[in-house]
């Protein structure tokens, strides 16, 4: 595979970076992942958007990624991926300074990569088809979710506790608040409202999640952004999560308690048809 590195096009195998990186030391880092489908990038703008911000934050020296566009195509293009599903992953840090916490002076550059992976959809379009199961965990996470850092111990920890047990996903919850899932925010629907946890510091802006919400309001479906308490989850008719890699995916059992009758939703179906019409390249 070609990839992209610090300004130069590689083999990926021949990417070193150094161990006195800050992404390696500090997670002093962020990440975006983009879905490539057959014919186009989804939503690339608000991707880099996202990196923008997160950069801005952590006061990174380039806090304007949005050339790195047209290297996502160029790299689908090098790999002849054009016609495959794939990923494209951006790997941002603060770059190279020996050991310490604070800001490095001189501000090092950036050390920025990206690559792409074919994406075999064969296991997700099976899990939107059937649903998949979650479970609760606590959320165990720092107070600055908006951002994507590439600090996702507890995300991994989540998620491996979810494989521990039989399902696909853990949902954190926060104060009885079911906030989002390791790697996917969480919708539930109430009264044929789909209500999902609104945007703060404690879950990352989705770009599913607000794609999701402009097809329901394209469906004529009522949405709200409200917290999701843990004690009424039981009264949702459907759950599910959204993301780059899930899209629309519902959670058709939560702790081994089955969500509605135990199969996927009206909502959710009538949102995946949605969702699979607006991919119109
Ligand atoms: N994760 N919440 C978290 C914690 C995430 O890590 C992600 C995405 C989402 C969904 O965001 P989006 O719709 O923009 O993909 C929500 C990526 C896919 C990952 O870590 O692989």
């Amino acid at each position: 595979m070609i990839a992209y590195f610090n300004g130069r096009f590689m083999p990926k195998q021949d990417i070193c970076i150094p161990v006195d990186d800050r992404g390696f030391l500090f997670s002093d880092s962020l990440y975006e992942v983009i879905r490539y489908y057959p014919g186009g990038l989804f939503r690339p703008n608000a991707h880099i958007r996202r990196l923008n911000h997160g950069a801005g934050h952590l006061s990174l020296a380039c806090t304007d990624f949005s050339y790195l566009i047209p290297v996502a195509g160029d790299l689908i293009h090098q790999n002849q991926l054009e016609s495959q599903d794939a990923l494209v992953y951006i790997h941002v840090t603060r770059g190279i300074a020996p050991r310490n916490h604070p800001f490095p002076v001189p501000t090092p550059a950036p050390t920025i990569y990206m690559g792409v992976s074919l994406f075999d959809t064969s296991a997700k379009d099976r899990q939107r088809k059937t649903g998949i199961h979650a479970i609760t965990v606590p959320d165990i996470r720092w107070s600055r979710c908006d951002m994507k850092t590439t600090g996702l111990t507890a995300n991994v920890l989540a998620n491996q506790q979810a494989a521990e047990n039989g399902a696909d996903e853990a949902v954190f919850v926060r104060d009885g608040v079911l906030m989002e899932g390791t790697h996917t925010n969480f919708m539930a629907v109430f009264d044929n409202i789909v209500t999902t946890a609104p945007l703060s510091n404690y879950i990352l802006g989705g770009i599913t999640r607000d794609t999701v919400l402009a097809l329901c309001r394209h469906l004529g479906i009522r949405t709200s952004e409200s917290p999701i308490y843990e004690n009424r989850i039981h009264r949702a008719s459907e759950l599910m999560v959204t993301g780059t890699t899930t899209e629309i995916t519902p959670i058709v059992a939560l702790n081994d308690q089955p969500v509605g009758n135990g199969r996927p939703g009206p909502t959710a179906r009538a949102l995946q048809d949605a969702f699979t019409e607006h991919l119109s390249f």
